[in-house]
């Protein structure tokens, strides 16, 4: 998911009088926030990420018997399963205190020798891929609404790969660091620094890893996170003169990619998709100027943008069809769990069974005692000081060496909608290798598919929200594994 939650308290009030209060409406202020902070003020570095203005000390620490420590037996109320998991801490900047939690979910059954790495990253900023990926999208286990056991997701990512969720930056879930100042002067930059000295001390740990095919997969405001750190994996590939981290493709899903058309797309969607009248849509794309420049609005575009919130601050704008979460409390008995009818107030459940001391030292997490409670998306990081108005760049480098690239969109998302991101692949010009065309999945239309020349391919998920694999997971999951296979996605239900 996105939504700073608290990171800019100084930015829009937002109309909130029909939400049930819950952590969701927090969650809807977060990614509008970043928008119109930036659209507002130039407190934000936008300048193109590049991964040469870093540090360029990459430090390998002795992760020995590490591996062993970090392996999870069982977590407490879990079905029995059939696959490894490990979970814990890795140092990724030993002056600062600064330690990323990750958890790993190894592939089901004999294949994870043989099948690729997958490495999954949440948004916000300041998510976490614990509270989202893991938890409630693509990991082996969905929590019930005890808030104390698990029940398994048959459609885990862990079928098509070996799964790894990080929790990232400094602040993020259990990932902290000993420097309070992290907190306030985090961004892209840092971010993709600390993420890529996790991965090479991670690979340190789980050294079988190490030449695997390796993947980057996110969503929402990973659309920066998965690009700038393929960008780093291949400047320090470059740098070494060999391939430190066999990195082989990238894929993000309802992904920020280029603010200027992914706000005009948002305000394409509300409009096309009955939430706001045709008069405030045009009186937006009239006055409002969302080119990356722009630090001031004139007050018919702010005035127009405050109807908008009205229309849209009354329902799940990340699931526009979705239902709300009215009852937030804990069952005693589980309610009866379904993972293809996503549970509107799952988010509660997560959060009490990550809060859990007995799950946390099952996971190896919260070591040192953390004065603050886990978070889906945290509330300690204070500032996000750099974010690039455009990775289109970085998605240009990453195809011009020959990696693979997919964008994927559920199509029922209004955040950063279908049509976001329509406009910013157009930006790139690309000319079509196979042409719009629905793709399938057990006979019913899956969403619909163009693959571009140049190494790029475009994938909508019908009925799925900014969350695909919340609402859709047979689908996502067909979609993960025909990205990882390399193959198209199947243009008739006979194949
Ligand atoms: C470690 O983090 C600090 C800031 O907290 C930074 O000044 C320093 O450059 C970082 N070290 C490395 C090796 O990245
Ligand atoms: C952070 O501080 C705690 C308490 O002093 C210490 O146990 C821990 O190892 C430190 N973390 C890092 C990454 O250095
Ligand atoms: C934004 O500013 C840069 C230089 O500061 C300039 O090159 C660019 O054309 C400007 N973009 C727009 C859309 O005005
Ligand atoms: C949730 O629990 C609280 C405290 O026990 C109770 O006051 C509230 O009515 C419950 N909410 C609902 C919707 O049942
Ligand atoms: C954290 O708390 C637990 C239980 O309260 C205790 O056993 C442990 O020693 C504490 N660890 C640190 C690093 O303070
Ligand atoms: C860490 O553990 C302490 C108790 O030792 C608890 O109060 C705190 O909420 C936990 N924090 C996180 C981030 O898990
Ligand atoms: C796509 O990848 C190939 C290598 O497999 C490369 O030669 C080509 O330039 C890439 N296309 C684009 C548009 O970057
Ligand atoms: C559909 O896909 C199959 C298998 O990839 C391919 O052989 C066939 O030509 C495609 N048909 C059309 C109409 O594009």
């Amino acid at each position: 998911m996105l939504f700073l939650r608290a990171l800019f308290p100084f930015a829009f009030a937002i109309l909130l009088s029909q939400w049930p209060e819950t952590d969701a409406t927090k969650q809807i202020e977060a990614l509008s926030r970043i928008y119109k902070e930036k659209l507002h003020t130039n407190s934000i570095d936008r300048r193109h990420f590049n991964a040469s203005h870093q540090s360029h000390v990459v430090r390998i620490l002795s992760q020995k018997g590490m591996r062993e420590n970090d392996r999870i037996a069982k977590l407490p109320g879990q079905p029995p399963v059939r696959f490894k998991q490990y979970g814990g801490y890795v140092t990724v900047n030993q002056t600062a205190g600064r330690a990323f939690y990750y958890y790993f979910a190894e592939a089901q059954r004999a294949h994870h020798k043989s099948l690729p790495l997958l490495l999954w990253l949440n948004g916000g900023p300041g998510c976490s891929s614990l509270a989202y990926g893991a938890m409630q999208e693509l990991g082996p286990f969905r929590v019930h609404s005890d808030g104390k056991t698990l029940y398994k997701n048959p459609f885990s990512w862990n079928h098509a790969a070996n799964l790894l969720f990080l929790e990232s930056p400094a602040g993020v879930g259990f990932s902290y660091s000993n420097t309070t100042a992290d907190f306030r002067s985090g961004g892209d930059a840092k971010t993709a620094a600390d993420n890529y000295a996790f991965l090479v001390n991670w690979l340190e740990r789980f050294p079988e890893y190490k030449g695997r095919d390796f993947y980057i997969s996110g969503e929402s405001y990973a659309g920066h996170y998965v690009p700038q750190l393929a960008h780093t994996i291949l400047y320090h590939n470059k740098k070494a003169g060999k391939t430190i981290i066999n990195l082989k493709g990238i894929i993000i899903g309802n992904a920020v990619i280029n603010d200027e058309t992914d706000t005009i797309g948002m305000y394409e969607y509300f409009g096309s998709h009955a939430l706001v009248s045709d008069e405030i849509t045009k009186q937006i794309m009239r006055y409002c100027d969302f080119s990356a420049n722009a630090t001031t609005q004139p007050h018919q575009c702010n005035q127009a943008a405050e109807q908008v919130d009205k229309n849209i601050n009354v329902i799940d704008i990340y699931n526009i069809y979705a239902p709300l979460c009215w009852n937030p409390n804990l069952t005693l008995t589980p309610k009866k769990a379904s993972v293809s009818h996503m549970d509107p107030c799952s988010d509660y459940y997560v959060y009490a069974y990550l809060n859990r001391p007995q799950v946390q030292k099952a996971l190896h997490a919260n070591v040192t005692n953390m004065s603050y409670d886990w978070e889906p998306c945290s509330d300690v990081i204070k500032k996000w000081t750099d974010s690039a108005a455009t990775v289109l760049p970085l998605l240009q480098e990453i195809m011009a060496n020959g990696l693979r690239v997919w964008i994927f969109s559920g199509d029922t998302d209004g955040r950063v909608p279908v049509t976001s991101t329509k406009n910013s692949i157009n930006i790139l010009k690309l000319p079509i290798e196979t042409a719009w065309h629905p793709w399938f999945l057990d006979r019913e239309v899956g969403g619909y598919t163009q693959v571009y020349k140049g190494n790029l391919t475009f994938a909508t998920v019908r009925g799925a929200g900014h969350q695909v694999p919340s609402f859709q997971p047979a689908r996502a999951l067909s979609l993960i594994m025909h990205f990882l296979d390399g193959t198209q996605l199947p243009n008739s239900s006979r194949f």
